[in-house]
């Protein structure tokens, strides 16, 4: 018998089977396209969202080998905030709008005003209204595409349209429902009082359950069509961070995790449910009943990296010729390596990984990149250094916000592109002055998901005794007792946070 997880990404679907000892049996990824038909704007097209589902599910399946019958239970994560919007025949009205699309600062602004000022909005939602979230883009369209809001009937977050597609139910669970700035996260329901300031009907909004529980079972025609079993059940699952959470074992205080891929996450679970007074970090629902995570988003963590790979390090011949001799070695793995013989603090170069505006601790999309302490003798690899600790300074940022609401932190877990490097472990352990972690699993929400589903047919009774039978911690890094290093690295820490107040009016006057 197998469990079922789906991951709706931003630039790929991934289906996962595991078994129900939660060894992964096989898995499959389908990418398909994303657009920006104008400047700031990010879309998909729902119907690619369901073909690449459909080839992932059919792919996985064959790879594993398993007949339709051995699929016990399904699990949907994705891309948070997007927009999905249905008419009552349940067609998809237009394109759907993405988390990282940027279009609606205005009906941030409009949204705030209308609830009577940002403290009201952290009441009634725990967090501020961002761009990325669902509720300003659902405004956007009543003011700018007035015909199509007209014919709105449903409003679903992305991997809650795969849910309508294997089984023509409306839910979503509470993880996902926090991100759209219409959900009291305290009281884990929709907020009446938000839907009614902002005059969105609440029969738009998805039945929403808790992420274990089943809302919903596969029908004959997506059987049909995917290869599964008639009546699979489908549980309520999650976002993808706090899928991620599950699949990475955060589910009790103390175990924070820090991922870096093209953005970074915090992610910090927490007993009852807390919210940073500014709403600096993310308050939402955890995966888990009676559970609530804080969460701090950078925008461009490995995308820093990568950006300082193709622009500034690919001159580099050492990496050039590499590449052109067909040599496998990985281009980021010659650019660590280099940084490593650079000293701790780069030299005094500082790097602000700001590259495509921020989130957290600076909800800023004005906020801009920068190295600050250049000198003719800093090489390459001294500002890959940088870049790196840069990086990593803003992770500090969000665990240093996550500390202040007296979560404890005991052990940070690595995960992500950025803790397969065991320099940047090392530098993260130095940097956080925490144990860095890494487990045996790098499977990721599919894996929370896959046991989410696990929990609702009832192989664990909750998704901890899930996680405490089938994950376990392989690798500790301690933080160094070189005090001078310690020392080193806090000096450019508060450095670093010196740049952005003094920083912040050049970059919005840079960016007009
Ligand atoms: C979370 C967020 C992103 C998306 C990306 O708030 O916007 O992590 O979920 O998949």
């Amino acid at each position: 018998m197998a469990l079922l997880g789906i991951d709706l990404g931003t630039s790929s679907v991934k289906a996962l089977l595991i078994d129900e000892q939660g060894t992964p049996l096989a898995s499959a990824t389908v990418e398909y396209p994303l657009s920006a038909p104008k400047p700031l704007w990010s879309e998909q097209d729902p119907a690619d969202w369901w073909r690449g589902t459909g080839e992932a599910v059919r792919a996985v399946m064959a790879k594993a080998g398993l007949s339709a019958a051995d699929v016990r239970g399904i699990g949907l994560s994705g891309q948070m905030h997007g927009l999905t919007l249905l008419d009552k025949e349940g067609q998809v009205l237009r394109p759907a709008i993405l988390w990282n699309d940027q279009r609606t600062g205005p009906q941030c602004e409009t949204i705030t005003q209308l609830a009577g000022g940002k403290q009201r909005v952290l009441e009634l939602t725990a967090n501020v209204v961002l761009p990325g979230f669902t509720a300003p883009k659902l405004l956007w369209v009543r003011e700018n595409e007035p015909d199509i809001y007209a014919r709105v009937a449903h409003v679903l977050l992305p991997k809650d349209y795969i849910r309508y597609k294997l089984s023509g139910e409306f839910a979503t669970e509470v993880s996902d429902a926090s991100g759209m700035s219409v959900f009291d996260v305290r009281n884990r329901t929709w907020s009446d009082e938000m839907l009614r300031i902002l005059d969105i009907p609440r029969a738009w909004m998805p039945r929403c359950a808790e992420s274990h529980e089943v809302t919903a079972s596969v029908s004959q025609s997506a059987a049909q069509e995917l290869g599964l079993q008639a009546g699979t059940p489908i549980v309520g699952g999650g976002g993808d961070n706090a899928a991620a959470a599950v699949g990475n074992g955060i589910v009790r205080e103390g175990v924070v995790s820090a991922s870096i891929g093209t953005s970074g996450v915090v992610f910090a679970s927490s007993e009852h449910f807390v919210m940073e007074p500014e709403g600096n970090v993310h308050a939402f629902c955890h995966a888990l009943p009676q559970m609530w995570h804080v969460m701090g988003v950078m925008l461009s963590a490995g995308g820093s990296l990568r950006w300082h790979r193709d622009v500034i390090a690919y001159g580099d011949p050492a990496l050039t010729g590499r590449r052109t001799l067909g040599s496998d070695t990985d281009p980021y793995d010659i650019m660590l390596a280099q940084a490593a013989h650079v000293p701790a603090g780069a030299e005094g170069l500082l790097f602000l990984p700001y590259l495509t505006g921020e989130r957290c601790p600076y909800p800023d999309p004005l906020a801009r990149g920068a190295f600050v302490g250049l000198t003719i003798r800093h090489t390459q690899a001294h500002l890959t250094r940088a870049v790196v600790e840069g990086i990593t300074f803003g992770l500090a940022d969000s665990l240093a916000l996550v500390r202040g609401l007296g979560i404890p932190i005991h052990e940070v877990r690595a995960v992500g592109g950025g803790a397969r490097s065991a320099f940047w472990r090392q530098l993260m352990a130095d940097v956080f002055q925490t144990e860095i972690t890494l487990i045996n699993s790098a499977e990721g929400a599919a894996f929370g998901v896959a046991l989410l589903a696990g929990v609702g047919i009832g192989i664990w009774r909750t998704a901890r005794e899930a996680c405490d039978a089938t994950l376990k911690v392989t690798t500790r890094v301690e933080p160094t007792r070189d005090s001078a290093v310690r020392n080193r690295y806090a000096d450019m820490y508060a450095r670093y946070r010196e740049l952005y107040p003094a920083l912040k009016n050049t970059f919005a006057q840079l960016s007009t």
